[in-house]
């Protein structure tokens, strides 16, 4: 395997500064990436980082810099909405902070081989798990209507029926490049467009195959159950769906969800305690960090600190979306 080219961290002052690590505290990494964010963790001062990866591969990157820390990082194999459970089995049931940065690396991004990207040509994967269906499994097996519903829901794709259409009468489609062709031909392409028309159908495919959306809600509930009072929660998104749902998953647990909402009981019923506060405003990168590294140019960090409050049963969860 070839070495990992770097991923640039985004946001990262903003992040370690929203998690104020200190000495003897315990810290999780939900998406270790390229291992910026826990660096960073360590180097304030940290006891401990438990660092999550899906990615076996980012794991494996990450044996080198664990192999440095004497014992204070722990890399886990794991999605992170399986946080509380791995905490767990490795004898932690709380955190002073929890960090997840949403998306892909660009060790993923730039690997042809995983799929993820139509820049180079590779085997249609996508998967950052290396387990599970496909892209290529999906596209070559599912309905019109449900292709054309992942690229409107989750690519934002306008023109998804006319996408989709397309996509079922060229399969088999195996390799990222076929794929990126066939939606040019479906939409209309010409040298000099801002955007390629393909951007939006590889990023709903990439969020269907790795259920991202679902992983988020589950890292966000996991997260409420882990962290100890007074513990920093720094989330990192980029693009609106995502952002969208740590809005108003903060919205909801800090009780600042608007009056009238359905999702909030009468004002004489009482409903679960906020289980978080100091919700700060959203912060994007400023002009410094968007000219040395423009895929920081969507991002989007939000940032609070848990209470005291006991977590939300699991039939709240509705209230966040
Ligand atoms: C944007 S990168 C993180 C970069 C990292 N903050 C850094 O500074 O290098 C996202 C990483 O999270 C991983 N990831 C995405 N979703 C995940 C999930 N649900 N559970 C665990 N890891 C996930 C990806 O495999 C990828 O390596």
């Amino acid at each position: 395997m070839s070495a990992p080219s770097s991923h640039i961290p985004v946001l990262l002052e903003e992040v370690v500064d929203a998690l104020r690590p200190a000495p003897g505290e315990t810290h999780v990494d939900g998406t270790f990436g390229g291992g910026g964010y826990t660096r960073a963790i360590l180097d304030r001062g940290a006891a401990r980082v438990f660092a999550f990866d899906r990615d076996p591969d980012a794991i494996q990157y990450g044996e080198a810099l664990a192999a440095t820390c004497g014992g204070r990082l722990t890399l886990v194999p794991e999605r992170f909405s399986r946080m509380r459970q791995a905490l767990a089995a490795r004898g932690v049931d709380e955190a002073d902070g929890v960090t997840l940065d949403i998306g892909v690396s660009s060790m993923q991004l730039n690997a042809a081989e995983r799929g993820f990207s139509f820049q180079g040509d590779g085997p249609l994967d996508m998967r950052m798990g290396k387990e599970g269906e496909s892209a290529a499994d999906f596209l070559n097996n599912a309905g019109e209507d449900e292709i054309a519903d992942v690229l409107f829901h989750y690519g934002e794709e306008p023109k998804s029926r006319r996408v989709a259409r397309a996509i079922v009468a060229a399969r088999p489609i195996e390799r990222t490049g076929q794929l990126a062709d066939v939606v040019r031909k479906a939409l209309g392409h010409h040298p000099g467009m801002k955007k390629d028309p393909a951007t939006r159908t590889f990023q709903a495919i990439r969020i269907h195959v790795n259920e991202e959306l679902t992983e988020l809600e589950g890292g966000l509930a996991a997260a409420e159950q882990v962290l100890s009072e007074g513990g920093r929660l720094a989330i990192v998104t980029f693009h609106s769906l995502e952002d969208r749902i740590v809005k108003r998953f903060l919205k909801a647990r800090s009780g600042s969800l608007p009056s009238g909402s359905r999702h909030l009981p009468a004002a004489n019923e009482a409903g679960p305690a906020p289980t978080f506060d100091s919700v700060a405003k959203a912060v994007r990168p400023g002009a410094a960090e968007l000219s040395a590294n423009p895929r920081a140019r969507s991002a989007t960090l939000r940032a609070a600190r848990r209470t005291s409050a006991p977590s939300w049963p699991p039939l709240q969860e509705g209230a966040a979306r």
